[in-house]
């Protein structure tokens, strides 16, 4: 096999981007031999690539090696599952699924280690991350105590919510700002600083437009070190922030408006507290600042990413059972708000799976019908 044949299910604002890259041959080795959606007028805009009606037929077709799963996310665990049972191997978008026991579903049915099954959680290739990442995980700043993220610059008009019939409601899309735009954030999270143990939150359903989700959150985090962590967000805030602050023992690391600004403590600052002789004194610091050329290659790197992964044996950069993760931290955030109580993780996922479907039952809100909007610059969406 010298190249990857991928069919798409979905074409709308994701699919047509991972379509559109492809076809310009920005991907080394992959080819679009097929793509599907349920509305014919999407499939027909891509009179080169075979066509299909439902993502059953792409798979059952056996002109594709691989799919890219970019529906709706309930869907995500659905042809999942029926895309990893065909044996074919699987690129699914973020969020891996919409609750936790469907990604349990979802990454059980992976069985076969030969077949690929990684997400698209494209933030992990930018620069800025992985050298938080790196920070972090190399002990470089020493136990870490607190982290800050005001994650509040994925503004989103009321235009884009009435874009998709499916978009922020409880029995479409399973949640709002943390299904849709966090997923990348949380998993960053997890990735750089480990899941949390507890999670208390407070989600405001419908604060900034019309819809019965959540498009405000403030949570706090409390790791298994003690460490503390505090993440906010929203979908109703301009210009909004993307700032990260890490407090840890060698110092404090602050990423915004494409800089990490570095503040290292010559002496770790708890050492200090405990053996300096004077009242008001603080460790003395050293400043540094990290800049990276761009933002890497983003969605492009996990498509190459997925196909090395095929064709050499690459490892993968976003392998798709770590999508658990995000999935159960946005989870424990709406459970805690529904509930109005600390949330314990692992998250019972049976539980939330209940109060999810109730919320779904009793739900009252009535969408507008879903309008077509122009998505002038869909790639300014991505956020960083
Ligand atoms: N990685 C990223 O940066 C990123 C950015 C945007 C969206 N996404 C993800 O991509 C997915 C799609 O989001 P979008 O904004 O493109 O949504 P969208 O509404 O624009 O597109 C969804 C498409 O799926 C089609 N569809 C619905 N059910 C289907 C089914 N059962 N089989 C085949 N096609 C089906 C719809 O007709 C539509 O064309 C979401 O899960 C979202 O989280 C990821």
């Amino acid at each position: 096999m010298d190249k990857v044949r991928i069919g798409i299910a979905g074409l709308g604002n994701m699919g047509a981007t991972h379509a559109n890259c492809i076809l310009a041959g920005k991907i080394s080795r992959l080819e679009l031999a097929a793509v599907c959606d349920v509305e014919p007028a999407r499939v027909a805009r891509y009179p080169q690539t075979k066509g299909f009606p439902s993502a059953e037929a792409m798979i059952a077709s056996g002109t594709i090696d691989a799919v890219l799963i970019a529906t709706p996310h309930y869907y995500h665990t659905s042809i999942g599952i029926s895309v990893l049972q065909a044996g074919l191997h699987v690129l699914v978008e973020k969020p891996i699924s919409v609750h936790k026991a469907d990604c349990e579903r979802l990454i059980a049915a992976h069985r076969d280690p030969r077949q690929i099954f990684a997400a698209m959680f494209n933030q992990r290739t930018d620069p800025y991350y992985l050298q938080l990442r790196h920070l972090v995980r190399s002990g470089e700043f020493g136990e870490i105590r607190r982290i800050n993220w005001i994650i509040t610059d994925w503004f989103r008009t009321g235009a884009y919510y009435a874009s998709g019939g499916w978009r922020a409601t409880w029995a479409g899309e399973g949640g709002g700002v943390l299904l849709n735009q966090c997923p990348h954030n949380l998993d960053l999270i997890q990735w750089i600083f480990g899941l949390p143990v507890r999670v208390r939150a407070f989600c405001r359903c419908g604060r900034y437009h019309d819809i019965e989700v959540e498009d405000d959150v403030t949570a706090c985090l409390e790791f298994a070190n003690g460490a503390t962590g505090v993440f906010i967000t929203s979908t109703g805030e301009s210009p909004g922030t993307n700032r990260l602050e890490i407090t840890a023992e060698g110092g404090r690391v602050v990423y915004e408006d494409d800089q990490i600004r570095c503040l290292r403590n010559t002496v770790p600052m708890s050492e200090f507290g405990r053996t300096s002789p004077e009242a008001f004194a603080r460790p003395e610091t050293v400043p540094g600042v990290i800049t990276a050329p761009g933002h890497g290659g983003q969605h492009q790197e996990i498509l190459q990413n997925f196909t090395d992964a095929i064709l050499d044996g690459a490892p993968l950069i976003a392998p798709a059972a770590e999508g658990i993760h995000s999935v159960e931290l946005a989870n424990a955030m709406l459970l805690s708000g529904w509930i109005g109580q600390t949330v314990e993780l692992p998250l019972d996922a049976a539980h939330y799976e209940r109060r999810l479907q109730q919320r779904i039952r009793e739900s009252r809100f009535k969408k507008k019908a879903a309008v077509s909007v122009a998505a002038t610059d869909f790639a300014k969406s991505f956020g960083r």
